[in-house]
């Protein structure tokens, strides 16, 4: 397996590998490793089939069901990602995001596979949060560090619900569900446990407030940090081929799916994997 870093801070692009085989202790170490130090692996060219990809997942850890978009049949593990050309309302993923933060378990990671992917457009963002944990200012750091986050389902809710002309995988996602609405204590700031680096745990997408601040006096230090998490220079974009897999670390980095490719239909197979931070919800 040789490794090729895509940017300075995040990403790898892995090559001589080939998961529809079967993965040897020896190479799931090798993937482990990489993911810790890297956050996100790139493989083209794989085309894994249903239980390839589940074994895949199984490499970093148990495969956890998406209780907001389930996958059908006999497997429910594997969430289809689907948007028709047809579709004109957003995309899911759309907004910078890690995913389901406002679980009391938010997935550790997760292993994407394209299926079917537009003929332009499509591409996904993604930030190292350790990265952007680095770049932080001291004050604010003093701030975060030790200090809990508090989360809340906004878009499968029922209180913050989105329009429904707004809502993607209107037939496949369960909304309005009360126990989004939630909140969720989670710590600001993570450590990686192989790694020990930092990294932030705050997103735009579920993050509310901060513990022991008011919403109102959370606003603008959040704001700030919203910014700051997703500066270019933590960032890579990825763009997508048939049969390439993304693997990422789902405490260590946030996600953006662009919507620029109406009239086109992209297809992805997803599962997530539990993981072993946060730790705080799990006592
Ligand atoms: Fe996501």
């Amino acid at each position: 397996m040789k490794e090729h870093p895509i940017t300075g801070g995040i990403a790898a692009e892995l090559s001589g590998i080939d998961l529809k085989q079967p993965i040897s202790d020896d190479l799931a170490e090798a993937l482990r490793d990489s993911l810790a130090r890297n956050l996100v692996l790139v493989i083209r060219d794989q085309f894994l089939d249903v239980d390839q990809h589940r074994r895949l997942a199984e490499v970093f850890g148990p495969p956890a069901i998406n209780p907001y978009a389930p996958g059908k049949g006999d497997h429910p593990e594997m969430t289809s990602v689907i948007k028709e050309a047809s579709e004109r309302t957003g995309v899911f993923g759309g907004g910078w995001h890690s995913d389901l933060t406002f679980l009391e378990k938010p997935p550790g990671g997760s292993v994407l596979c394209a299926i079917q992917i537009p003929p332009y457009g499509g591409d996904t963002l993604y930030a190292s949060q350790q990265a952007a944990w680095d770049a932080l200012p001291e004050p604010l750091k003093q701030l975060l560090d030790g200090r809990d986050a508090i989360h809340v389902g906004k878009p499968y809710g029922v209180k913050w619900a989105p329009p429904v002309e707004e809502q993607s995988m209107k037939g496949s996602t369960k909304r309005n569900d009360p126990e989004a609405d939630k909140e969720r204590f989670h710590p600001a700031v993570l450590t990686h446990p192989v790694t020990g680096r930092k990294g932030l745990y705050i997103n735009e997408t579920y993050t509310m407030r901060l513990d022991g601040l008011s919403e109102a006096d959370s606003a603008p230090i959040l704001r700030q940090i919203f910014q700051h998490s997703t500066l270019p220079e933590f960032c890579c974009r990825l763009r997508w081929s048939p049969g390439m897999i993304t693997i990422w670390d789902n405490y260590s980095t946030q996600h953006y799916a662009i919507n620029d490719y109406h009239g086109h239909r992209r297809e992805m197979r997803r599962t997530t994997f539990e993981g072993d931070r946060p730790i705080r919800e799990w006592a």
